[in-house]
């Protein structure tokens, strides 16, 4: 589903991306570790152009995603993005978050995309908060209604970037429940988290960066058994 082929990017004199080559089967979960400043941020945002990069090849369903013919309207229809911090838009409510881009990218009349946003509330149990604004609803539920907003386009594969770690505490169980329900069904996903407890339980596989490196990409089972080597090791015991 998607193909890194010796991606390399730098930020200026920075080299923040070198060579990374791996892959993500249809209906994977990947979750990206490491530590802070490694570059997992980075890796995931070029899957759907948020970050050029200098070389190599990022393929999605074998279609290299710089191809011409590709637009960014495509590409971030196929490809949805949730963020550490939401990013709802304030003045809209939960449906109108949800509806904003099937009205605006895909051109769908506003009651066929309300009544589409709505069933995707109504799958993430937020039919009753659909007319909400964002500052009338907790940070995990303006999480889950951003997830809602990626999942409305029907995308082939969903990217995750610490969708918990701006959360209070007791409101990450509820998040990291829908996204291991999407994962049960099927639905390929590249999640960045520290929650080590949650990639044991959703991950198929676990890829570690490190300086920009991807230094392990192994079997999640063999991963947490210890048996992905003395770096992926290491890193088990300090989380
Ligand atoms: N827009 C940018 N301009 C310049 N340097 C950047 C930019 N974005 C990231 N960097 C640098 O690239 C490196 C990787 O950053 P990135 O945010 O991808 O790391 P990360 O692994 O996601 O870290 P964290 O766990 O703290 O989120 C860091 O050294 C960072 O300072
Ligand atoms: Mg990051």
């Amino acid at each position: 589903m998607i193909r890194f082929c010796e991606v390399s990017k730098s930020y200026g004199s920075l080299s923040a991306l070198r060579n990374v080559s791996g892959s993500v089967a249809a209906g994977q979960v990947v979750v990206v570790c490491g530590p802070s400043g490694s570059s997992k941020s980075t890796l995931i945002r070029t899957v759907n152009r948020l970050e050029p990069i200098q070389s190599g090849r990022i393929l999605i369903e074998g279609r290299d995603i710089h191809e011409r013919r590709w637009s960014v309207n495509d590409l971030r229809s196929k490809v949805g993005f949730v963020f550490q911090s939401f990013g709802l838009f304030q003045n809209l409510d939960a449906l109108g978050n949800v509806a904003l881009a099937l009205v605006h990218v895909r051109r769908m009349p506003r009651k066929e995309a309300e009544a589409a946003a709505m069933d995707q509330l109504k799958r993430l149990g937020l039919a009753d908060k659909a007319h909400h604004m964002p500052s009338q609803l907790s940070g995990g539920q303006q999480q889950r209604v951003a997830i809602a907003r990626a999942l409305v386009m029907k995308p082939a594969v969903l990217l995750l970037d610490e969708p918990t770690s701006a959360l209070d505490p007791e409101m990450v169980g509820e998040v990291l429940h829908t996204i291991e329900q999407l994962a049960g069904a099927g639905l390929t996903m590249m999640c960045v988290t520290h929650e080590m407890g949650f990639a044991r339980r959703v991950a198929d596989r676990i890829w570690l960066m490190e300086m920009g490196e991807l230094k392990v990409d192994a079997d999640a089972a063999a991963f947490f058994a210890g048996e992905a080597g003395p770096r992926a090791r290491e890193f088990l015991n300090d989380h």
